[in-house]
């Protein structure tokens, strides 16, 4: 299903309706950090409070809390000012809104007929030992969240395995690890620049001082 809103083109999943999540239960909504809900406020800011930008700051809260959590939900609808149920049903609306937090990169795996046939499982299997999961969800660290879907629409390519917004075709369990290790690697060079350049900065400030 593909709408437009704010010229913005959006493709959804209509997954139908959900009960939002409660604190603690589905893996557990997390209690906001100042930090984090200075966050939240800078993303509302940079929205008029009309209506019509509710799944654009739906999207932009997504895309930074990897989730949509309570609290912003909350200021959300006061800021919009519509009822906070509003909010949710539209929240739940679309799968690619969680309520439930999810890790930085989302491993989709293809379970449709012919990505099942060509073994499909056993990559599962794989990926779900390799990140230390028991079943699909999400890993301790919040960097994976493993989910099972049904055809991708690239059959011909089975068995496929999605990360992010990026296909992995003929995926083998021999595989699994190599493709999962990309996703690390960059985790890690991103930390890696960050830590290099707070080094520069403490030098910096020693010189000066
Ligand atoms: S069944 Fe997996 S892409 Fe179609």
């Amino acid at each position: 299903m593909q709408a437009g809103l704010d010229g913005r083109v959006l493709t959804f999943t209509k997954a139908g309706f959900a009960a939002p999540a409660c604190r603690g239960t589905g893996g557990g909504t997390l209690v906001m950090t100042e930090t984090e809900l200075q966050q939240a406020d800078s993303i509302l800011g940079q929205f008029d409070d009309r209506r019509a930008n509710l799944i654009a700051i739906l999207q932009d809260i997504q895309a930074h809390f990897y989730y949509l959590p309570e609290d912003v939900l909350r200021r959300l609808a006061r800021k919009l000012r519509i009822p906070l149920t509003d909010v949710y049903q539209v929240a739940t609306f679309y799968r690619c809104f969680s309520l439930v937090p999810r890790g930085r990169h989302q491993v989709q795996v293809c379970l449709g007929t012919a990505c099942h046939v060509r073994g499909a499982p056993r990559v599962l299997d794989r990926i779900l030992t390799d990140l230390k999961l028991g079943a699909p969800g999400t890993t301790r660290d919040r960097q994976f969240t493993v989910l099972t879907v049904r055809c991708v629409g690239c059959c011909g390519l089975a068995p496929v395995v999605r990360v992010d917004n990026k296909t992995h075709p003929h995926l083998t369990q021999a595989k699994v690890r190599g493709v999962l290790n990309k996703y690390r690697l960059k985790r890690q060079s991103q930390e890696e620049v960050a830590s290099a350049e707070e080094a520069g900065d403490r030098d910096a400030t020693a010189q000066v001082g």
